[in-house]
């Protein structure tokens, strides 16, 4: 399975899935390559280091549909066939979302649906909540919304900043967002409406339905 990762900074979530990729941990999966809207991501240096090809695209004063569209050849072009968001910040278009359908997926630093958009870290902290976490889920044309595949949990202490909050978030993030793709790299999630199912594990370690 060819995967395309698409940032827009640190990458940090990105170079979790190649170090998995890379030591086997995602059966079958290739990064085939990372796309940064901004030239100076940070990821972009971190993806080269790992020996994995980065393109910058970036938006020029085009519309979404435009720059989407160059998006979309750059990873067709690589035959990518599933593509993650690690810190992805522009919204994707309808005719982005349609040309992959079911198959993009992104990570969010929240238990969605609570707050969904920026800075979730510090609306959870605003708002009091006494645990969050970070969700992995499938995009729709709705922001933070498609169905979820995985969720981890993560207490929120009080004596937390937004700076504390999210550096123990990013921790869950890495791990979630490996063993998310591991479950759609090899089969074993059927989604229905809002909810993703887990299959069976055949002897293959594939999914059964
Ligand atoms: C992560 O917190 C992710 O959940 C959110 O943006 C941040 C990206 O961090 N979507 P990184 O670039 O993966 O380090």
């Amino acid at each position: 399975m060819k995967l395309g990762i698409l940032i827009s900074g640190r990458g940090s979530n990105m170079a979790a899935l190649i170090d998995a990729v890379g030591r086997g941990a995602i059966p079958s999966a290739e990064v085939a390559v990372v796309i940064s809207d901004k030239a100076d991501a940070a990821g972009l240096g971190s993806a080269r280091a790992s020996d994995v090809e980065a393109v910058v695209v970036e938006r020029r004063g085009r519309t979404r549909e435009e720059h989407d569209a160059e998006i979309i050849e750059v990873l067709r072009k690589r035959g990518v066939e599933y593509v993650c968001l690690a810190g992805y910040m522009r919204l994707l278009s309808k005719d982005f979302i349609s040309a992959f359908k079911d198959r993009i997926i992104n990570i969010h630093p929240s238990l969605l649906p609570s707050f969904p958009g920026l800075d979730a870290q510090r609306q959870a902290l605003g708002h009091g909540v006494k645990v969050t976490g970070c969700t992995v889920h499938f995009v729709d044309e709705d922001l933070d919304a498609g169905p979820i595949i995985l969720q981890r949990v993560v207490e929120v202490r009080d004596d937390d900043t937004a700076k504390t909050l999210s550096a123990r978030i990013l921790e869950q993030e890495h791990a979630a967002y490996v063993e998310a793709v591991r479950l759609v790299a090899t089969g074993r999630l059927r989604i229905e409406g809002r909810r993703t199912i887990l299959l069976e594990k055949t002897a293959a370690g594939e999914g059964n339905a």
